[in-house]
Parts: structure tokens; sequence; C-alpha cells
């Protein structure tokens, strides 16, 4: 079994962040999403591995290398152009030869890995195994409708109507047998290859498609608000560990993982929280499910449930919570101007601001 991961798309749903990131680049607990998947598939035995790339390839080319960190092998398919998830597949052909394969998309985040999946595929061998999870507003989605035995009898992208509330979440494994549907596929209203078609057109073919439902194990990590619940996810498993300094008048409590480099000074720390290398906490709270990527500084500032990216630096202000602060961000106080709020914000910015 092959792996076939989908890093291109333009992202434009994380702006202003991914205007410098790929946005599976993004990180969730100081990693990008993309590594989660990347690992989920090394640990199901999977160690062939085509990355489908945008525009973002050499940065996404950078993160992964040739895969050995992860102990899969993985080869670049460059993609023109965005042209839907089976346009991916298309141009994927030759890599992916006469085996089953893994498709995942590499801003998706699963707890709990694919080997279940992986398993099931390979005792009932089906021609493609789908995972479904309930969503409360499926237009957003590919979406499943169920017959009476639970098995999969139609499937839509994106329908005004949907009729269930069942979303496709984004990895899937099909057998060779997709190749011929994908082959015969017309764009859809968006001008893309839709792969929830590819999957009708094996049923419409009398192919057999399973599905397993997964509850509150996955998000699309396209928007910030689900961002910073898969952060919350993640850092809710992570086990504590300090390998950086923390000074004796720092109090850390619960799960609180402060790294090699990292440096936590007169601070308290609620986690469960992760410090990245080369960080300094000074005088600061920080609070349940924050993530502080590398070299930030936190500088008598408060802040929970939110991601600091690497380089950004919080100095003197007050309660931030429900926050995505982008890389080398700055946020400081405005001293000398009374009641004035001072902001240089990047295009597509969101600020709230308490009056
Ligand atoms: C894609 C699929 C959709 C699926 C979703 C999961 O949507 O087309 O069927 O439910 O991924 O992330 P897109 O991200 O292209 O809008």
């Amino acid at each position: 079994m092959k792996a076939l991961v989908l890093a291109g798309g333009a992202g434009s749903r994380l702006r202003p962040i991914t205007h410098t990131s790929a946005k599976q680049l993004v990180p969730v607990a100081n990693k990008p999403v993309l590594f989660y998947g990347l690992e989920a598939i090394a640990d199901a035995g999977i160690t062939e591995v085509g990355i489908v790339v945008g525009d973002t390839a050499p940065e996404i080319e950078r993160a992964v290398g040739d895969g050995s960190d992860f102990g899969i092998e993985v080869t670049y398919l460059p993609q023109d152009a965005p042209r839907g998830l089976a346009h991916a597949v298309l141009i994927a052909r030759e890599f992916l030869g006469d085996d089953d394969f893994v498709m995942y998309l590499g801003d998706n985040f699963i707890v709990g890995g694919i080997n279940d999946l992986v398993e099931r595929f390979r005792t009932e061998g089906p021609q493609a195994q789908i995972m479904l999870t309930q969503v409360s507003d499926p237009r957003a989605f590919g979406v499943a409708e169920l017959g009476p035995d639970g098995g999969v009898i139609g499937l839509e992208e994106k329908p005004e109507r949907p009729k269930s509330d069942l979303a496709l979440v984004g990895v899937y494994i099909f057998s060779p047998a997709v190749h011929d549907v994908v082959a015969g596929l017309k764009p859809s209203w968006r001008n893309e290859l839709e792969i929830t078609d590819a999957i009708q057109g094996l049923l419409d073919r009398g192919h057999r498609v399973e599905s397993t439902v997964i509850s509150g194990y996955w998000k699309d990590t396209g928007n910030v608000t689900d961002m910073l619940e898969v952060n919350r996810l993640v850092l809710e498993g992570i086990e504590p560990a300090v390998a950086g300094e923390v000074d004796a008048a720092s109090e850390l409590i619960g799960r609180v993982v402060v790294e090699a480099g990292a440096r936590v000074e007169g601070s308290r720390v609620v986690g469960p929280v992760i410090v990245g290398a080369g960080s300094v906490i000074r005088d600061s709270y920080l609070g349940p499910f924050t993530s502080i990527d590398r070299d930030c500084t936190v500088i008598d500032s408060e802040i929970e449930y939110s991601i600091v990216l690497r380089g950004a630096s919080l100095h003197g202000v007050g309660r931030i919570e429900v926050s995505l602060i982008g890389r080398e961000a700055r946020v400081t106080p405005a001293p000398r101007v009374p009641k004035a709020h001072r902001l240089v914000l990047g295009d597509h910015s969101q600020v709230q601001i308490s009056k």
C-alpha cells in the first residue's frame, strides 16, 4: 500500500497566517499539521509516500525533505493549479501504479491515526474505505447518504440540501479500481475534479464502498477556530517534560512542556501548555491550551487558549485569549496614547478589542 498526501492548495481560509506559509505547515502544539499525517502513515507501515505540491512546494519540501525523518520515502508530485482532489490522483497515476493507496489531505487532523482504517480495508477488501463524521453544517463538505444497513448509497460534494449530517473526512483508502473512474470525471461547478464524484462513480459501477463513522476525532484545520480546537486536542494528550530552564520563582501546574533552550522566569504556567525552544517567558501567565512556538518572547503578559507562532513577542499586554498570533508579530501596549489602540495589521487580519 502507498500513500498520496495532498499538500497543495492556496490556504486562503487561514489568511493572513498563510500569506507566508503553507496551511499544512501551520503548527499544532508546535508541530506542523502535515507531520501528524505523515507520522500516522508511517505508523500504519506505509513507506512509499507521494506528496502533491502546488505554489508552496519549496516550503513543503524544506520541511519534509526526503521523508527519512519520518521513516518514509517521499516522491514530490507537482500540481500546476488546485484542480481538485481527483486531479491529484490523476497526476499521481504513475507513482501509484497498481497499488492500493491511502489518500490523506495534509490539512486534516485525525486523533488516533489510521491503523484501524487500514486494517479494515485489508480484511474487508472494498474498493474504497472512507471516514465520516457528524458536522453541524454539512453543506461545507462532501456528504454521504447511508442505507438502512449502514452501507454508503450516495455521495454529494457541498450539497445545498444535504441528505445527512455525515461529512467526508479527508482520509480515504482506494483500490486501483478508482483510476478508471477518475479518468472519466468531468470538472464540478467549482471547476475541480472531485474525489467525492470518483467515490460515487465506484458505487455506480457496483463497487463496494465501506465507511467508518468517527466522532470528534478530526478537524479541518482551514480556519482559526478549528486550529485552536485541534491545538487543544493535541495538548490534552501531551506528557509533561521540562528540558529548558525554569527558575525558582516560576510555578508550573499540570502538563507543561518546556523545550530545550526555552526559559521560564517568574511566571505561572497552567497546563496543558507547550513552550518552544529558544522562547523566553518572563513575569507572565500562560493558561491552558496554549502553544508558544520557537523563539518567542512573552514578557509581563497573560495569554490563554492561543497559538503563538515562531518569533512572535508579547510585551506588557493584559489578557489575550482565543488568539492566533502570526510569525514575528509584536504585541505591545501604546503607553502614551491613552484609550487608543494602535494597529499595524496585515491584509485579512481579524482583531477583537475589548472596550
Ligand atoms: C474536501 C473534499 C470534501 C471533504 C473535505 C474534508 O473539501 O472535497 O468532500 O469533506 O475535503 O476536509 P475542500 O477542502 O476541497 O473544500
